[in-house]
């Protein structure tokens, strides 16, 4: 199971909230996997891209809507969280557009906090999948907080990435990612998305052999 893209928060019928997000590398794991020959459901907000070959996919809008569509996917071997899930969505129902002439003021949004999907997968009491895979984006002090990411969520391996303005990582086709285990880190070449993601469902494949002749 694959997440990817942004999550769209409703402020009102016309407007949201969302974290940026292209999608891109998302889909491109959930593509390298299926290519090995993995049976890969894609959880997705909404993006441009087409679904990679072989991928069942699942459109979502909310964070919400997002956690609800990744349980019912359970149980799954391996969980992969690349979405942008956006932290918090706006509390309380504006049912209708928010009029700006009908205030005079701009006006006030109130947020609530959203589920974390990935920690509630890393910490899942009876259905967490062999293998949980979280993504850091980070701007600075990239190692130090991934590392402590994957800590706090419970979750396997974090790819950490560095998508500070200079990378042109975000919306870009390159990434530059360092794998965060309990192993320690390992820092990948600069690479496209796809070959990111090849490279990472090469790693995976590697895990579940060495498993399964321990
Ligand atoms: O906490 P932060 O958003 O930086 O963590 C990033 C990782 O957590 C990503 O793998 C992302 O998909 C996942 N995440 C999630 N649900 C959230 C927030 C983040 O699955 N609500």
């Amino acid at each position: 199971m694959v997440t990817a893209g942004p999550t769209h928060e409703p402020i009102d019928p016309v407007r949201y909230i969302a974290n940026r997000s292209s999608g891109k590398q998302g889909y491109a794991i959930a593509g390298a996997l299926a290519a090995l020959g993995a049976r890969v459901t894609l959880v997705s907000g909404p993006t441009h891209l087409p679904t990679p070959k072989d991928v069942d996919r699942v459109d979502v809008e909310q964070a919400v809507d997002m956690l609800a569509a990744v349980e019912k996917a359970l149980p799954a071997d391996i969980a992969i969280c690349v979405a942008a899930v956006a932290d918090w969505h706006v509390a309380g129902q504006n049912g209708q557009k928010i009029k700006k002439e009908a205030s005079g003021a701009p006006p006030s949004l109130r947020f609530a906090e959203n589920p974390d999907i990935l920690a509630t997968l890393s910490q899942h009491p009876t259905q967490r999948p062999a293998l949980v895979v979280g993504f850091a984006a980070e701007t600075e002090h990239v190692l130090d907080h991934a590392t402590r990411k994957r800590q706090r969520k419970g979750c396997d391996w974090i790819i950490a990435n560095d998508v500070s303005h200079q990378t042109g990582v975000m919306g870009g086709d390159d990434n530059l990612v360092t794998l965060i285990s309990a192993d320690g880190a390992e820092q990948w070449a600069k690479a496209d998305k796809h070959a990111v993601a090849r490279q990472l469902a090469t790693r995976i494949a590697d895990w579940f052999d060495h498993r399964r002749k321990d």
